[in-house]
């Protein structure tokens, strides 16, 4: 059951990832967009959006400084144990609560507002639901757990275990002790990229992310200087209307 789990599940939903992603670029290319609803509804969306994508850098940004680096390599930088859990907590809790706010507002207002409302797909909404699950999961290890609980130091296992499955070699035993809410954390996180290719989350492949550092958008480049305006064509300045052909007068 462990292998199944912490093995055969990870790669399947990694499988599924990649053949999604390949299945959807061939089949939707005209859906691979965020399907915006911001001329239905901009109020919320303008507070959410920003605080749901801030808040998701900041923990991705967390999740790989977690996951993916060795805790024998913050200790050869001289970083100790106390250190690395304090920077992580602080980082973890205002990242997780600017997106749990963002996240709020944005199923929000897929509620009050009809319009959004007629235009939320079904796959938007396990999407919703799915981010929502992941997001109270992930807070309660951080802060049940880890802030106000007795600590799970996930660095010696979850963390290894996780790069174990990409180099090919998972051992299934060391999340076997992890606690309830770690383990659904993790195996949901996996399950969660299986759901990624079909959803509207595809559109983070494509973000326009040049326009961060050139925040204006190009409608026409000019090479060298302005052309001179050019005369209007001959034959456009000399044609005149024909003369009007006489009308026959009709004698009576
Ligand atoms: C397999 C993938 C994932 C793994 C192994 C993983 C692992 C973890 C771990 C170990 C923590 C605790 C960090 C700490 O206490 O300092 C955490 C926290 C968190 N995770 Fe994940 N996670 C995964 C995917 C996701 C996804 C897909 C989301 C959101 C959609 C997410 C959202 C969060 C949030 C909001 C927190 C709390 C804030 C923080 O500490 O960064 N995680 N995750």
């Amino acid at each position: 059951m462990n292998t199944l789990i912490w093995a055969v599940v990870p790669y399947t939903c990694l499988a599924v990832f990649v053949a999604g992603h390949v299945w959807r670029w061939r089949r939707d290319q005209f859906g691979w967009t965020t399907h915006t609803s911001q001329l239905l509804e901009s109020r919320l969306l303008r507070l959410g959006s920003p605080l749901f994508h801030l808040g998701a850098f900041g923990v991705i940004a967390g999740h790989a400084m977690g996951l993916l680096v060795p805790a024998s390599w913050t200790h050869a930088l001289g970083v100790s144990e106390h250190t690395y859990h304090v920077v992580s907590v602080t980082g973890g809790v205002i990242t997780g609560l600017m997106l749990v706010t963002g996240l709020a507002l944005l199923i929000a207002r897929r509620f009050v507002n009809g319009r959004v409302r007629r235009v939320t797909t079904t796959m938007d909404k396990v999407l919703y639901a799915a981010l929502a699950a992941m997001v109270v999961l992930g807070m309660s290890g951080t802060v049940v757990i880890n802030l106000f609980g007795e600590g799970y130091d996930y660095r010696e296992s979850l963390a290894v275990w996780f790069r174990q499955i990409f180099y090919f070699q998972p051992d299934p035993s060391l999340m076997a002790d992890a606690p309830l809410v770690f383990q659904l954390h993790a195996i949901g996180g996996f399950l969660f990229m299986a759901l990624w290719p079909f959803t509207r989350l595809v559109h983070v492949w494509s973000a326009p992310l040049a326009y961060l550092w050139r925040p204006y958008v190009v409608y026409r480049g000019r090479r060298g200087p302005a052309p001179a305006p050019q005369p209007a064509p001959a034959d456009v300045r000399t044609v005149s209307p024909a003369p009007r052909p006489e009308r026959p007068t009709v004698k009576a």
